[in-house]
């Protein structure tokens, strides 16, 4: 599978959404990636179905949503009307995983499962059955610009193994801390989507010119 990068519009100015993500999208993103929290599960609030019903009107590319909140189920139908193309929820959030994934298909979008820092993988062992995404957080959620984990790759690496063996068309997503430096490993671990907010919005080099070089460090 191709590498993939999905800027995080929670690092654009948000003054000028519809400018960013036209720039992330004519620069060479495959994805838009939103951050959705609420303030209770991570301690930070941002966007709700409002802004991906924005981002929709001003882009083509596939809008990928995840949800960093509790009681998710309260809310993934109306991130789908909104125009969400795929829903994370969080493993941590979810005692009723099977039923939340079960809703997340029936609304159409992919489906995705987020996991923290030191969530067990076990869940993956069940859980992969169902997802066509799964979503290692490489940093703890809540805000952008933080340092990835460096222990994160090998659970990459074991999510990888399992991947392969249980389902070979579910996509890995790394998000948090992803830029020059962590981009190659990342991918030399298994991953095959970089989510990056700060590297792409952040201001050192333009847009397109920072999703190059995410490329081309994914491409060893
Ligand atoms: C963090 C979010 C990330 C965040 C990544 O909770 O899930 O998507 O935007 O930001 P950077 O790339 O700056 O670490
Ligand atoms: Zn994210």
């Amino acid at each position: 599978m191709n590498v993939q990068v999905a800027p995080s519009i929670l690092a654009a100015d948000f003054a000028d959404l519809g400018g960013a993500i036209r720039a992330a999208e004519a620069g060479g993103a495959d994805l838009i990636h939103i951050d959705v929290m609420d303030g209770h599960f991570v301690p930070n609030l941002t966007m709700g179905p409002v802004v991906v019903a924005a981002a929709r009107r001003v882009t083509t590319l596939p809008l990928d949503v995840h949800l960093m909140i509790e009681r998710p189920e309260a809310f993934v139908d109306a991130f789908a009307e909104a125009g969400a193309d795929g829903i994370t929820v969080h493993a941590e959030v979810a005692p009723h995983l099977h039923r939340l994934l079960q809703q997340v298909r029936e609304t159409g979008v992919r489906v995705g499962l987020a996991l923290n820092p030191l969530t067990p993988l076990d869940v993956l062992q069940d859980a992969l059955p169902y997802l066509d995404l799964v979503l290692l957080m490489t940093v703890n959620p809540g805000f952008g610009g933080q340092t990835f984990i460096e222990g994160s790759l090998e659970r990459i690496a074991r999510v990888r193994r399992l991947r392969d063996e249980l389902r070979p068309d579910c996509r890995i997503e790394v998000d948090g801390g992803i830029g020059r430096a962590t981009a190659g490993p990342a991918v030399a671990a298994g991953a095959d989507i970089l989510v990056a907010g700060s590297a792409v919005f952040g201001g050192h080099g333009s847009v397109a010119e920072t999703i190059a070089e995410l490329r081309a460090a994914a491409a060893g």
